[in-house]
Parts: structure tokens; sequence; C-alpha cells
């Protein structure tokens, strides 16, 4: 019952080799938790604001890991690390680093060619990479990151709008943007365009 919960709520859940990873001994609650990892991301996002980055350097394998370790590396130890072992989301764990760097040749592509607006672009390059699920955790907040590092050092644009909300909590505005991500699991991508707002 709490798992089908959690799981409609799109939390992944970890396994007891995962929990193993938490480095800060002196959280014991969810809350805690939560309030760690924000405070970590909250430097990362102090990191991304000050480096600038190049397309060819952000579109890499060593990219995608290297931000995750940013976000939530003083939290666990397997930040930055690919999972090995299966989820309900994502593809198969061997498959994570193939499904990856098939994403990010066809991300290039898209650039390159105008292939769609600059926004589209990044929102879709958020949707495959989250439906990959490369992380034991994380992978919502590190995709939607990867989103607004696109849209700021690829395109300089503005980044989206989600960011003024955590998204931690199952409220109305969670269920919309799960929802836009299950109506793009179905090939339309528009409500997760309108639902990330830049
Ligand atoms: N059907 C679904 N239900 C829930 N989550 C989904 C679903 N499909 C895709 N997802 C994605 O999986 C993410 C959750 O994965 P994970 O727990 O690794 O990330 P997170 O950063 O901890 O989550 P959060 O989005 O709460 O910040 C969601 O943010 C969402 O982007
Ligand atoms: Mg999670």
């Amino acid at each position: 019952m709490g798992l089908e919960i959690a799981l409609e709520d799109g939390q992944t859940p970890l396994s007891e080799e995962e929990k193993e990873g938490l480095l800060l001994r002196t959280i014991t609650t969810h809350a805690e938790l939560d309030e760690h990892e924000q405070l970590n991301i909250e430097k990362a996002v102090e990191w991304t604001i000050k480096t600038k980055f190049r397309k060819e350097q952000i579109l890499t394998e060593k990219f995608i890991k290297i931000l995750h370790k940013k976000m939530l590396g003083e939290v666990w130890s397997w930040a930055g690390e690919f999972r090995r072992s299966e989820r309900n989301l994502g593809v198969k764990w061997i498959l994570i680093s193939v499904e990856l760097k098939s994403l990010l040749d066809d991300t290039r592509f898209w650039i390159d060619n105008n292939t769609y607006p600059t926004k589209e672009i990044a929102i879709r390059f958020k949707h495959r990479l989250v439906n990959i699920h490369c992380f034991p955790n994380g992978n919502g907040r590190h995709s939607r990151m990867m989103a607004d590092i696109i849209m700021e050092n690829i395109f300089s644009e503005n980044i989206f709008s989600w960011s003024q909300s955590k998204m931690n909590r199952p409220d109305q505005t969670r269920k919309n943007y799960i929802n836009a991500l299950k109506e793009a699991d179905r090939g339309n991508i528009r409500d997760l365009l309108d639902f990330a707002r830049n």
C-alpha cells in the first residue's frame, strides 16, 4: 500500500544496499534527508551559475555523472554513479550507457539541424533522460537541471520555471508534472513543454 502510493507519486524505491550509501549518519527522518539533499542541490545550482559550459562538454556521459555528483555527492556515496540494479522506471541497468549515448547523439543532431525549437530540444532530452533513469535516485531533479543547463549554456535562453517548485510533495503541481511525462511517453511532448514554461 505504502509502496503503491510512493510509485504513484513518482518515487523510486531504494534498495537496502543503496540506503547504506547515506554519508550523513545524523540523518534519521525523510524531512532531514530532503533538507540535506536540497542544500546540496542548491550548491550545485550555484556551481552551474558561475561556470560556463560548452555544448560538447555538456552532452557527454562524463558531464551527466559530474552534475549528479555535484547535486547529491555530500549526501550519498553513490552520487554520480550509474545504478547497478533494476527499477520500475528506466531501462535495464546494463543498457544505461548505450541508451544514453544514443540520446546524446540524437540531441547533438537536433541542435545542429534545428530539428525542433530550442525549448523542445531541452524538454525532449529531459524526458528521455529520466526514462533511462541513470542513477539509483535523483533522476527527476537531475534531468530538470540538465534541461536548464541546456537552455542557459547551449541556447543562451532563460531556464524553465519548474525550479520554483521543488516538486517533492505529492501535490497538484507534481500530479501535473507526472501526467505530462506520461503524455510524453505516448509521444505527445506538448503538455510537458507547457508545464516547463520558461
Ligand atoms: N510514471 C511515473 N511516475 C513517477 N515518476 C516518473 C514517472 N515517469 C517518469 N518519472 C520520472 O521519475 C522521476 C523520479 O525519479 P527519481 O526518484 O530518481 O528522481 P528524484 O529527483 O528523486 O525525483 P523528484 O522528481 O521527486 O525530484 C520523476 O521526477 C519523473 O521525472
Ligand atoms: Mg526520488
